[in-house]
């Protein structure tokens, strides 16, 4: 039976085949093998998909931009509907329709899918995720897949792994992606890649709701949302202004809401009482401009650039007219000090849950495009000192793991 293997990323999805010679990634857009997990609902017309849609958004067209949309699955929000012109959508039917534009990419019709799935859509709660999981299976099942199983993302990054290697290891898989980190510590090599079940091998398996999205609203908090007011004093020093709105514009899936009339009533009014007036003006700017994913993007370019330079500068004043400060990488490095604390205690729970100390794995294997952040190497560095560290694609390692998985299920 002809299968597939789909990695839905909270920043990036894949789409991944395998035969008897092996499994690849197929092109998404254009030619490439990951689809932004963007979707830009225009005023009219149908949705436009990855870049198409980030491009009609920076490009000023009518409409709202979704990003981050995953993380709606593992929050109230899935069930919530979004205004896109004359129109109210769900964020289900979002989703559906984005994970229906992957499937549309395939060469001929495969009836059965692997889909990814972090270890835990959310923190410390197996109901939601449950319902998480079974809102992603019931999409996929709406938009055509009759047979419809998940593995844990970071497995399926092992079995990639795995596919190179000509002898057995025992490796500590790190995903860090956009929302979610998540770590397999797992006995692999060739021999074992053929053994029908691997449940033996899988020594430890945990992870957390943290990925680049929040590193992206911590360094948002940081360093440009006080040119907006952000924890600005009011009423001569009495009070501060309230925090939502921001939080609000600094998290990918919650952007929409600051476009809201009630939002635009509420900041003027907090405009009285603020001590500096243009503070607010700027936000003002940016909510008239819709240019909030344009700033969540800008913070997330400065990120990226914090993990091969010192210091970028954020381009803030085309989208608000506030200054543009340096940023350099001890400022955010500084804003994710509770994060790393939250990684370091991850692996350190996924190496206990295997009963194995630091010194007996053998190999890092790194995935996910936050794992290129150079103060998360040097964790595990310091974690795991006599580990050898190791990555393969960052993107797309996930999707070619399912497309191995996929053809182990079913053929
Ligand atoms: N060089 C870099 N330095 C730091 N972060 C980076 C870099 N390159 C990409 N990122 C971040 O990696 C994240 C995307 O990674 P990836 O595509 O692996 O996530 P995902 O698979 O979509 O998310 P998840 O698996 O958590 O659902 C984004 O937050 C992006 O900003
Ligand atoms: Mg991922």
């Amino acid at each position: 039976m002809a299968s597939c293997g789909i990695d839905f990323g909270t920043s990036n999805s894949t789409l991944g085949m395998a035969d008897a010679d092996g499994a690849r990634l197929l092109p998404l857009e254009e030619n490439e093998a990951t689809l932004p997990s963007a979707v830009f609902w225009a005023e009219d017309g149908p949705p436009l998909m990855g870049r198409a849609g980030i491009n009609a958004y920076l490009e000023g067209e009518e409409g709202r931009l979704m990003r981050g949309l995953k993380s709606t699955l593992g929050s109230g929000l899935i069930s919530e509907r979004t205004r896109v012109g004359t129109r109210n959508v769900s964020f289900r039917e979002v989703l559906a329709r984005f994970l229906a534009s992957i499937r549309a990419r395939l060469p001929a019709p495969v009836s059965a899918v692997v889909l990814g799935r972090p270890v835990h859509f959310i923190d410390d709660d197996p109901a939601g995720d449950a319902q998480a999981e079974s809102v992603l299976a019931e999409i996929a099942r709406e938009i055509g897949f009759e047979q419809v199983s998940f593995q844990f993302e970071p497995i399926a990054a092992a079995l990639d792994y795995e596919s190179r290697l000509t002898r057995e290891e025992l490796v500590l898989i790190v995903d860090i992606g956009g929302g979610t980190s998540d770590v397999s510590l797992v006995r692999v090599g060739p021999d074992r890649a053929r053994l029908a079940d691997r449940a033996g091998d899988i020594l430890g398996n945990d992870g957390i709701r943290l990925g680049g999205t929040d590193f992206d609203r911590l360094l948002s908090l940081t360093a440009a949302l006080p040119h907006l007011g952000f924890g600005a004093a009011t009423k001569g020093g009495a009070g501060t202004m309230p925090r939502h709105y921001y939080l609000d514009l600094a998290t990918w899936h919650r952007i929409n809401v600051i476009y809201s009339r009630q939002t635009l009533t509420d900041l003027k009014a907090l405009r009285h009482e603020i001590d500096q007036p243009e503070l607010i003006d700027r936000f003002l700017r940016l909510i008239d401009g819709h240019h909030g994913h344009a700033l969540a993007m800008e913070v997330e370019r400065v990120k990226i650039a914090l993990s091969h330079d010192e210091a970028a500068r954020l381009m803030l004043s085309p989208l608000c007219g506030a200054p543009n400060p340096v940023v350099r990488r001890e400022m955010l490095e500084g804003a994710m000090a509770a994060p790393l604390t939250r990684l370091a205690d991850l692996i350190a729970r996924v190496l206990a849950q295997g009963g194995v100390k630091p010194d007996q794995v053998q190999t890092v294997f790194l995935t996910g495009g936050s794992s290129r952040l150079p103060v998360l190497q040097q964790l595990l560095a310091q974690m795991l000192p006599g580990a050898r560290q190791d990555r393969g694609d960052d993107l797309g390692s996930v999707g070619t793991g399912l497309a191995l998985e996929a053809r182990r299920r079913f053929g």
